[in-house]
């Protein structure tokens, strides 16, 4: 099914028209000394009248989300211009409306945004943790039996590119009669799969994508999905829940991108995705360092085993071209979509496999501790804080949580005394500031 780009043609037909823009914003796409950018000013217009708005939509906007939602088989799909970072704010703020006094159940690799939305929405989280606190994304049914909470909230795919059994999790959380949210930030792509992973299909109740992390989407371009199957108040009530949080300025330049990559995913980018996964397994096969993570588009290298740090190897790949995303002592994460030529796949293969095995590097990753809550996370959150030395942070109570790492693992929550062995790890990480509440 070819979809139609209701927001872009408004847009085109807009630019064609050659209307003096009497409007925001102030570039009127003409701005003499912004040659180089005008190409894109020109297609930065504001909620005028016919361009429909984000978050009141009756028209174009309304058109081209209805599309995005038959493409994720969803009851109601709207875009943010936030990232997932706006839609987990609403999703949480969804939740809280529904049971007013709210407890949510999470995994501890949630993103900082998860947990400043607790905060201010007052929201309680109870923290799971695995055997493996680096890696927990799947939760037992005796935890999720036994919680009082009323919503499961996991993180999958998570940076490192662990996924969670969804379908099973949802089936337990239903069972217990709890909704199932799930941030799935790294997994716009996960719908287009042959075999279908994406959280909604798999019988989460809401979710949040970044669209720009995944999909050929600008940078800020994100959806929240709401369920068939969820209460039909959230999808009532879900352009409240953004209003909330939005800037009353969207950006209709990443609106349009969100616009036309419904017609890129509706024509040929199935088969275009599952080709280059093919393409990208038989990299993974061949490759002698250790990996990690499940997830198709994710490439995760422990190179410890093979005698480097994740740092070193990120040197190497980029002396030879190849940024990755992220790389620690014993991580380094390259994403990919198919836009990357499969050329690029066989030098990368070339370039890692010329790496030469040195003697293994034994020092482990310290362990992330299990903390007890000092103090509530709302209350930590909200408190005067101050930046620190960790020298000198020992004892004292975490309140932002900025100080995620590995990636998206926070080694200390807020409202949780930092200890002298967390101090270790804040030191293995090269991390020497902290926030915490002042005294
Ligand atoms: C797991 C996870 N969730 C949420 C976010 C926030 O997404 P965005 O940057 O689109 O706001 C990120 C960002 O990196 C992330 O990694």
């Amino acid at each position: 099914m070819d979809m139609n780009t209701p927001i872009c043609d408004f847009v085109n037909e807009y630019i064609s028209s050659g209307k003096t823009r009497l409007h925001m914003p102030g570039h009127k796409g003409l701005c003499p000394e912004c040659a180089t950018i005008n190409d894109i000013n020109k297609f930065d217009i504001t909620e005028i009248y016919g361009a429909d708005v984000l978050y009141h939509s009756s028209g174009i906007i309304k058109e081209s989300e209805n599309n995005a939602a038959t493409l994720y088989g969803t009851a109601r799909t709207v875009y943010s211009c936030e990232g997932s970072s706006l839609s987990i704010r609403a999703m949480m703020y969804l939740i809280k409306s529904k049971y007013g006094k709210l407890k949510v159940l999470a995994t501890r690799n949630a993103h900082s945004t998860f947990i400043t939305a607790c905060a201010l929405l007052d929201i309680e989280i109870e923290w799971v943790y695995g055997e493996n606190l680096i890696s927990v994304t799947d939760i037992e049914e005796s935890v999720i039996e036994s919680s009082n909470a009323q919503a499961v909230y996991i993180t999958s795919p998570d940076y490192l590119g662990n996924i969670a059994d969804i379908e099973k999790i949802a089936h337990i959380c239903h069972k217990h009669n709890k909704l199932l949210v799930v941030d799935n930030a790294h997994g716009a792509y996960l719908k287009f799969l042959n075999n279908d992973l994406h959280p909604i299909t798999l019988g989460a109740d809401m979710c949040v994508d970044s669209a720009h992390k995944t999909l050929p989407v600008l940078t800020g371009g994100g959806y929240l999905h709401i369920s068939k199957n969820a209460d039909a108040q959230f999808s009532g009530n879900v352009e409240n829940a953004m209003r909330l949080f939005a800037s009353t300025s969207p950006s209709y330049i990443i609106m349009q991108s969100l616009d036309m990559t419904n017609k890129y995913l509706s024509v040929g980018y199935k088969k275009k995705l599952n080709n280059f996964i093919i393409e990208l397994d038989k990299l993974k096969a061949n490759i002698t360092i250790d990996q990690t993570g499940t997830e198709p588009l994710k490439l995760t290298l422990m190179p410890k085993s093979y005698g480097y740090t994740g740092d070193e190897i990120y040197d190497i790949l980029f002396k030879n071209g190849f940024v990755c995303e992220f790389s620690d002592p014993d991580f380094v994460v390259m994403m990919f979509t198919p836009e990357i030529p499969v050329s690029e796949l066989e030098r990368l293969y070339k370039v890692i496999n010329s790496i030469e095995k040195r003697a293994p590097i034994v020092s482990k990753a310290p362990l992330v501790q299990i903390h007890s809550q000092t103090m509530p996370v709302r209350q930590a959150v909200l408190a005067q804080s101050e930046e620190v030395n960790i020298e000198n942070a020992v004892g004292r109570i975490c309140s932002t949580p900025s100080v995620a790492c590995p990636p998206a693992i926070p080694i200390v929550m807020c409202g949780e005394t930092i200890t002298e062995y967390d101090k270790e790890i804040f030191n293995y990480y090269s991390i020497d500031k902290c926030r915490v509440v002042k005294v």
